[in-house]
């Protein structure tokens, strides 16, 4: 990949096909037309980089970590280690030990809700009373998360006795930082939202939610699972106190996400899972654990995966971040203008020149959305249909599905125009035309 950030403007067309040059997945014809990949919010695909860093890793250095006193021991365990300061450094930690390693966002989000449940339990000890919660305390989430920042809460609320509050979306799927601050005061301990919605683009208003959590000494949680990959991140800046993302959405492997914490917090925290690599002593009646991250990252773990991600933002930061979120909201724009122009067609999220992010979700009068994605896929143009695990929103909505586009580094606009124009001969092939 030649393509390096000079500047903040959108890629060029040019550098967008050097970029998709490195993705050996889209070289290929899918149902006899070339594929036009809009699924990246659900999984991205990874470039030669990544795919090369990985198998050099397991062909030369590949071993446990933290363990052995042998060669290969030590080599694995400094590019795991390598791994980790590089993300550090990606989304602006203060440290790379307040990068833990997980399986992916789902089981990050998991992590700290089950560590808040354990404290809620006594377990941690003094340290971990600041995160008791009981009856009468408040975790407030939004009507529009993801299934994994809502559930791991609503466990926790019925674990605890705590009260699971939510803010409510409005008619085009999003929600206001008014909403949101109206609903945080002293009861509020837990606030998690996402940085970007899956469904509907919006990018919420961190600043002003941290502001208020902060100010009635409640923690906050970001969900950045599509705001890290496709958006310069800076956790610090942001004032949150715990981050969780997945690398297979940022062109890296599957079996490795990403939990960001302020070193204090997760120094504190009791751990979710227990067993080898996140001990000091075990004595046969009691277990003392390790600081963060390993307290939280028992058993063997993934190292060629860490080695990959790191790959992958290494690749990503080439780019330039800037670039990437510019270029996306470009391709979002290229969307939203054609899909204004198809009759029937129902976008949700933000009304127009408010930001969101480069995915697209619709829903085509009259046609399910599987059959949407279907007709699609039929031209080769792979986007998702269905809740996007995301039923609450889609039930406020009215909707039982949508079908979604989403955009990445090496999304074409060429990719984007056959979408628009496949899009537009839907309603008419499903007889579904108002005439
Ligand atoms: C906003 C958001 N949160 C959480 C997740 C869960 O990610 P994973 O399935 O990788 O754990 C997703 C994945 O679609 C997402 O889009």
């Amino acid at each position: 990949m030649t393509v390096v950030a000079t500047t903040d403007q959108p890629l060029t067309e040019a550098e967008v096909e050097t970029i998709k040059r490195d993705f050996p997945i889209l070289a290929q014809d899918v149902n006899g037309y070339p594929l036009a990949y809009l699924d990246s919010g659900a999984t991205a695909e990874r470039p030669t980089q990544v795919l090369d860093a990985e198998r050099r890793f397991l062909e030369h250095d590949n071993a446990a970590v933290h363990r052995g006193a042998h060669t290969l021991a030590a080599l694995s365990t400094d590019a795991y280690e390598d791994a980790r300061a590089t993300v550090a450094r990606f989304i602006g930690a203060a440290a790379p030990t307040e990068v833990v390693w997980t399986a992916n966002a789902t089981d990050a989000l998991n992590l700290v809700a089950y560590g808040i449940a354990n404290a809620s339990r006594g377990r941690g000890g003094v340290d971990a009373e600041r995160f008791r919660i009981g009856p009468g305390d408040e975790i407030l989430v939004t009507e529009a998360e993801h299934h994994a920042n809502l559930v791991p809460w609503q466990e926790l609320a019925a674990l605890t006795g705590a009260t699971l509050r939510w803010v409510p979306v409005r008619d085009d799927g999003t929600w206001t930082a008014e909403d949101a601050v109206a609903l945080i005061g002293p009861a509020t301990r837990v606030v998690a939202f996402a940085h970007v919605s899956n469904v509907t683009g919006m990018v919420a208003p961190v600043s002003a939610v941290v502001a208020a959590a902060r100010a009635n000494g409640a923690l906050t949680v970001l969900d950045a699972c599509q705001s890290a990959p496709h958006r310069p991140l800076d956790v610090q800046q942001l004032g949150i106190d715990f981050a969780a993302f997945s690398g297979h959405k940022m062109l890296g492997p599957n079996g490795i996400g990403v939990l960001w914490g302020r070193a204090e917090l997760l120094d504190a925290l009791p751990p979710f899972r227990t067993g080898g690599s996140m001990i000091t002593t075990v004595t046969m009646e009691h277990s003392e654990f390790m600081p963060a991250p390993e307290r939280f990252e028992a058993g063997t773990q993934p190292v060629s995966q860490a080695v990959a991600l790191a790959e992958a933002v290494r690749y990503l930061e080439r780019i330039g971040m800037h670039r990437v979120r510019a270029h996306e909201e470009h391709l979002a724009q290229r969307m939203l203008d054609g899909l204004a122009a198809v009759p029937g067609v129902r976008v949700v999220g933000p009304p127009a020149g408010v930001p969101r992010s480069g995915l697209v979700s619709f829903d085509v009068d009259g046609v399910h959305a599987h059959d949407v994605s279907q007709y699609l896929d039929a031209q080769g143009i792979a986007v998702r249909s269905g809740h996007h695990c995301a039923q609450p929103l889609h039930r406020r909505l009215g909707l039982v599905a949508t079908s979604r586009a989403s955009t990445y580094v090496y999304t074409t606009e060429q990719d984007v125009d056959r979408f628009l124009a496949a899009v537009g001969e839907i309603r008419a092939y499903f007889g579904a035309t108002d005439a």
